[in-house]
């Protein structure tokens, strides 16, 4: 794309609610700008992952403590694969793609993400992994923890029930057994509880445009990312 060439390389940090589509849309910017792409909720999928595989979450019980003493055993790594057009997250050396996305994660994953010690490490290695610019980051908290230097912020948003609907396609589409009821009530706890954990909460930065893509197709959404991507470019020069 001939209008992104020479631009200078800036941080976007991409925020928002679950299952709003912000994979998605990052995926898509990164492609088109050339720049890294990272799903900062892959990470703490991971952990929490590694957590459920090495008895630190038991019938339901999580066991902080335990967590705690395992993180410094678990190493989190990206690599980019050409299939995907997007970077596949390892778990000391085992891709742990396939696996960090079923609903027993989903539903562990809030807890653990509140865990003090859990955001340190994750948020040292992401600001690592961005210190160059020309990274897309998602999660809840890059505008406002990880980048609050980010140049462009987005702060995506849709409507609940549009959120569960596509995350139960996308399970259903895996061949998962999964109720449309079940995903939409764990989609309004994550909001519940990623808005009102104490560390991190999710909210808006108020530097951050706030993107509603509840009826909004991804081609869409591009041609608005393009008109915010060139105004932060115009004010930088
Ligand atoms: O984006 P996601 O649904 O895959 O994220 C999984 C969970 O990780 C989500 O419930 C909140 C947490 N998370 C977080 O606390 N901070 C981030 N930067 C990214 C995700």
């Amino acid at each position: 794309m001939e209008c992104y060439t020479n631009n200078k390389k800036i941080v976007i940090a991409i925020d928002g609610f679950s299952s709003c589509g912000k994979s998605t849309f990052a995926k898509a910017i990164a492609a088109r700008l050339g720049y890294i792409f990272i799903d900062t909720g892959a990470m703490y999928r991971s952990v929490t992952l590694y957590a459920l595989e090495h008895g630190a979450i038991r019938s339901g019980i999580v066991n902080e403590d335990e967590i705690i003493r395992l993180l410094d055993n678990i190493s989190i790594s990206f690599r980019f694969n050409p299939m995907r057009g997007a970077s596949d997250i390892y778990v000391n050396g085992d891709i742990v793609e396939g696996k960090i996305r079923t609903i027993e994660v989903s539903n562990f994953v809030s807890a653990v993400s509140s865990i003090r010690q859990v955001r340190e490490k994750l948020v040292a290695i992401q600001k690592q992994m961005g210190a160059s610019r020309g990274v897309v980051m998602d999660g809840r908290d890059i505008g406002t923890v990880v980048f609050p230097d980010a140049e462009l912020k987005i702060y995506m948003t849709a409507d609940a029930k549009v959120r569960a609907q596509r995350r139960y396609d996308e399970l259903k589409a895996k061949g998962d057994d999964v109720s449309f009821d079940e995903i939409l009530e764990n989609v309004i706890s994550r909001d519940h509880q990623d808005m009102n954990r104490t560390i991190s909460p999710l909210r808006q930065a108020e530097d951050a445009i706030v993107l509603d893509n509840s009826y909004m197709t991804i081609e869409q959404q591009m041609e608005w990312f393009d008109r915010e991507f060139l105004r932060v470019q115009n004010s930088l020069q």
